[in-house]
């Protein structure tokens, strides 16, 4: 199995939306059986909340169910369980970096290094902005996802 797991802040908007659309592919792929797919916050404020109910409204418009998620908080276990995990932004990242061990930091990366739109960059924070917000950053993290599943073809599998 390769895992995958994506990660935000709250884990209730941007991470969910990765998550949704890069199982989605998966299952078009027919790679289900071999590439599994989570997702999390870095923050604890959301433990237990489905996704924002702009993001499930994006998500779904797109054909993408996101309903049956419930966020979690990262644990200490995740960077051994995970062969990937993609922080949303470059603050996400130092946190997962510091709490990686040492053994396994090189899993742990920016979701949009996958990306062919902004290379290395930051997937904006849609939470306090308007329903564009969420569509934006839905076609970010769909582009990236595609490249992420080009990769794990490539590499992984
Ligand atoms: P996310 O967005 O990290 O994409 O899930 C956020 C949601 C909630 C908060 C921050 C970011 N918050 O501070 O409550």
């Amino acid at each position: 199995m390769v895992q995958v797991l994506f990660v935000c802040l709250g884990n209730i908007c941007r991470s969910p939306m990765a998550e949704g659309a890069f199982r989605h592919l998966v299952a078009e792929a027919g790679l289900g059986n071999i590439v599994s797919a989570d997702s999390a916050g870095t923050g604890p404020w959301h433990v237990g909340e489905p996704p924002d109910k702009r993001g499930q409204a994006t998500a779904a418009r797109h054909g993408i169910n996101i309903g049956h998620q419930r966020a979690r908080q990262i644990a200490a276990d995740d960077f051994t369980a995970f062969d990937y995990v993609l922080a949303m932004d470059s603050d996400n990242l130092q946190t997962l970096l510091r709490a990686a061990p040492r053994e396994h930091q090189d899993r742990v990366t920016l979701l949009l290094n996958f990306g062919s739109a902004d290379k290395g960059g930051d997937v904006p924070d849609p939470y306090y902005g308007g329903p564009k917000g969420f569509e934006d950053v839905f076609v970010l993290v769909h582009g990236a996802v595609r490249g992420l599943l080009r990769h794990i073809q490539q590499n992984d599998i």
